[in-house]
């Protein structure tokens, strides 16, 4: 029973998410596609055919569904590419779950809520402001049309060991706030809660667990950190870890450039909490020292 396939799992959440099941002895596939490296399965998930072979061979009792587009200016550019692997993918995963009789988790994004009344729970109505939200609430509503067995999670802007800066939202900020011979202005906007992926990773095990000891697991769900934060506060508490120069350092008033962001989507946990599933979230000053220290300059 204790089978579980992890799409996206060459990402940012699905490389811990892989960790999480293999760590409490769960028999693990993950997938990947451009990054499929040492025991990562390659499939285009967009291919039918391979994620029905994957299936067959495999046969899990759960799938978490970790891939994705989730890069909100790349999504406003790229709105069919996105809709075929957010949604289309997502839809004909549902499907093959039903038929296979796998529980499936669609990882989403406090991105489907507007921002303007949080704390949002999760019967709050939706109603993304871009591309990228709307195709993560189009990719919920096909999994949980096509299968209402299966469930959402949605979760705030991640943070956590990376490959590059780049990887994540948060990380890539390490990169102007090291360079001080420029002025780095930083969002104090939008309110963000930035959530470690490896608490992330618990939930959605501790989730699944649950899920095979009890049917009635189904549906919307919400795990957030509890600290509310801008991308300048998060800056800030870099240079404040590693004692770094912060004179560069220049707060944004104004609503982020690009896609439109939500200005509070803080998401709501209780739904998690009241059926006992919960963690200790890291705090944000340690975990994100742990994953920027290998990128400190000299
Ligand atoms: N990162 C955040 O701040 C954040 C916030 C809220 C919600 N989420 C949601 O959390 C989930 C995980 O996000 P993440 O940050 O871990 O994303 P990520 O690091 O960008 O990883 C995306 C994953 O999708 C895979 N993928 C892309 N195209 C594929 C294809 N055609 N076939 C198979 N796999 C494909 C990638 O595989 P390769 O790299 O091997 O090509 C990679 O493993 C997403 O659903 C995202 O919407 C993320």
């Amino acid at each position: 029973m204790k089978r579980v396939l992890v799409t996206g799992a060459s990402g940012l959440l699905g490389r811990p998410v892989l960790n999480e099941f293999c760590n409490a002895s769960w028999d693990t596939l993950g997938c990947a596609y451009s990054r499929a490296v040492g025991v990562l399965k390659k499939v285009d998930i967009q291919d039918e055919i391979q994620v029905r072979q994957v299936f067959e061979d495999f046969k899990p009792s759960i799938v978490i569904h970790a891939a994705a587009e989730r890069r909100p200016d790349v999504v406003e550019k790229q709105e069919e590419a996105t809709k075929r692997l957010n949604v289309d993918a997502t839809a004909m995963i549902s499907r093959i779950c039903a038929e296979y009789g796998a529980f499936m988790l669609f990882i989403s994004t406090d991105y489907v809520f507007d921002g303007t009344s949080p704390p949002y729970k999760t019967d709050a109505k939706p109603n993304p402001l871009n591309k990228y939200g709307k195709s993560k609430l189009d990719g919920e509503n096909a999994t949980l049309d096509n299968n209402s067995e299966s469930a959402v999670l949605r979760v705030p802007i991640l943070y956590g060991e990376v490959e590059k800066l780049g990887e994540s939202a948060v990380s890539v900020l390490f990169n102007p706030v090291q360079d001080t011979s420029k002025p780095a202005p930083m969002s104090d906007y939008e309110i963000r809660y930035p959530t470690h992926v490896r608490d992330i990773a618990i939930i959605i095990r501790k989730l699944a667990e649950k899920r095979l000891e009890d049917s009635s697991i189904k549906g919307i769900y919400h795990w957030s950190a509890d600290e509310s934060m801008t991308k300048y506060t998060m800056a800030s508490t870099m240079c404040e870890i590693f004692d770094l120069p912060t004179h560069h350092i220049v707060a944004d008033k104004e609503p982020s450039k690009g896609a439109p962001r939500p200005y509070n989507a803080h998401l709501d946990r209780s739904r998690l909490e009241g059926i006992g599933i919960t963690t200790h979230s890291i705090l944000f000053k340690d975990g994100i020292k742990e994953c920027l220290k290998p990128f400190l300059k000299k």
